[in-house]
């Protein structure tokens, strides 16, 4: 069904400036800077951002991350919870792996000075979607920016780690069915450098930014696994796009999280009447499982005609919310909306792709020399729909353990060797910039390939898609316009896989 994919440019290696380290990590969210301080006392270690690394997923998460950490609970009973979200799809070994090893990941972050909410000298859990138990851990609602505090600071201040940020990694490097580095193209200085490791570690996040709205920074245009795929490396699950119920509705690009923790605390969902429309349709309510709630509040704006339905927290302690949920508080305040006297617009938004390279246990993906962790990975722990809050907790714990297989498969200095030379396609013209095609597939995903789905939409977006697939075959000469090139290569994927599953599941919901 696919064109082959070339490389995004021509290159000659023998060219170009060479780097030379033992592991080179691809993004700096919570999965690389987790691989990166992971190996970096016995390893040289290069970490390659594409903004800063406050433009990262993790950055912006707000819950927190989920541990088996209450007397009232357990690691079978995050287990039992992250396998019913799942709804039927989860690895039950991955699972296994990630609820067994979620109290040491905490404990990692709590040893690097992570400032996480406590109540009487031990940690303050919250609640979130699809948990039976409170068992989020959080600082907050900056979750995220605080375990990139302290995970950034680590890597700053060791010497065996060098972060550079603001590059675009154009693609992964292949010889002899290894992957021995990445081509990166630094928008500073218009140069491109190879980068040639022994490992290369990918975890350059999600893709949300092919839909209309959604939660991802701009720099989530799915990058990695366009480049994992155009070199032949298996991936899996793409149709399983999570959509988050609750972020602001305006315009903002971003859309502005709400995080579930507001409804963790009590708040409500209710339609344009008033009416707590998730009461009676799960013994959760509000606290369903994500994709329940979401195809649940898609239902109710059709039938009211709406492009939102209302949080609402009016209920709740007033000085509750500025505390525990600063950040939120204050940006619904900016944007017009007191939290503890008004009805807040929300929507769906894209939020996380639970597909994306297939991994092992380590993180091993099909091909040798690459490891995946983070959303771009396809652990298994995520199934058809994922448990709130396991997503940082998936990338600490399985970057944890390609660190430790790192370390016992790899020596400082060992052989680096790579002799691609000159690799030119077959002369394409230049293209005209493509900023014209990306508001349009934005449009057209976020219509035809959303919540809820139908067989005729994903067919239209399919020959919309074939239609625009040339494009993927002309030279481009900035990062904008690989984006969109990569953006429009795993569109086709995401369609492909929701056309081939006709069942919904999960966050994969076909109606008629
Ligand atoms: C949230 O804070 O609601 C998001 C948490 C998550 O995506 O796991």
């Amino acid at each position: 069904m696919y064109m082959s994919f070339p490389y995004l440019i021509d290159f000659d290696l023998k060219k170009l400036p060479v780097h030379k380290t033992d592991v080179l990590v691809i993004g700096g969210g919570v999965a690389g800077l987790t691989a990166a301080v992971t190996v970096a006392d016995k390893l040289s270690v290069q970490v390659l951002t594409k903004g800063s690394i406050k433009q990262t997923s993790t950055w912006y998460a707000q819950g927190g991350i989920a541990a088996p950490l209450a007397a009232d609970d357990s690691p079978e009973l995050h287990f039992k919870d992250t396998i019913a979200a799942g709804a039927g799809l989860c690895d039950p070994e991955a699972v296994k792996v990630l609820v067994g090893e979620a109290a040491a990941a905490v404990s990692m972050l709590l040893d690097l000075g992570t400032g996480f909410d406590k109540r009487d000298g031990s940690l303050r859990l919250g609640r979130e979607g699809g948990h039976t138990v409170s068992r989020v851990v959080h600082a907050g609602d900056a979750t995220g920016s605080a375990v990139m505090a302290s995970l950034a600071g680590t890597v700053r201040d060791h010497n065996n780690i060098r972060l550079t940020e603001n590059v675009f990694v154009l693609d992964l490097l292949k010889q002899d069915e290894r992957c021995r580095g990445a081509l990166v193209f630094d928008g500073a200085t218009g140069s491109v450098n190879a980068y040639v490791a022994q490992a290369v570690v990918l975890a350059a996040g999600g893709m949300g930014q092919i839909y209309e709205g959604t939660t991802n920074p701009p720099a989530a245009t799915g990058d990695g696994l366009a480049m994992a795929y155009r070199r032949g490396v298996k991936l899996a699950g793409l149709e399983f796009v999570q959509f988050h119920p609750t972020a602001l509705a305006t315009d903002e690009n971003p859309r502005f999280l709400i995080s579930e923790a507001v409804r963790g605390e009590g708040a409500y969902l209710v339609n344009e009447k008033g009416v707590r429309f998730m009461v009676g349709r799960h013994p959760l309510a509000e606290l369903a499982p994500r994709d329940i709630v979401s195809q649940a509040v898609v239902k109710e704006m059709r039938a009211s005609r709406s492009d939102h339905v209302y949080l609402d927290a009016r209920h709740l302690p007033p000085e509750m919310l500025p505390t525990r949920f600063p950040a939120i508080w204050a940006h619904c305040l900016a944007v017009g909306f007191n939290l503890s006297t008004d009805l807040v617009p929300v929507t769906p938004a894209a939020h996380y792709l639970i597909g994306g390279v297939v991994v092992d246990l380590y993180g091993r993906s099909s091909l040798a020399g690459l490891y995946a962790g983070g959303e771009v990975a396809s652990t298994g722990v995520h199934g058809a729909n994922r448990l709130a809050s396991n997503s940082l907790l998936e990338g600490l714990v399985f970057s944890r353990r390609i660190g430790a297989l790192l370390l016992k498969t790899i020596e400082p200095g060992g052989a680096l060797e790579i002799d691609l030379g000159l690799v030119q396609e077959t002369g394409r013209p230049k293209g005209k910039s493509l900023a014209y095609v990306r508001e349009k597939l934005q449009k057209t995903m976020t219509a035809k390939v959303g919540v809820i789905r139908t067989a005729e939409g994903l067919r239209e977006a399919a020959e919309y898609l074939a239609d625009r697939r040339y494009l993927q075959g002309y030279r481009y000469g900035k990062a904008a316009d690989w984006e969109v090139v990569n953006m429009l290569a795993l569109a086709e994927l995401i369609v492909a896989g929701a056309l081939s599953r006709r069942q919904s599941l999960g966050v994969h919901m076909v109606a008629g």
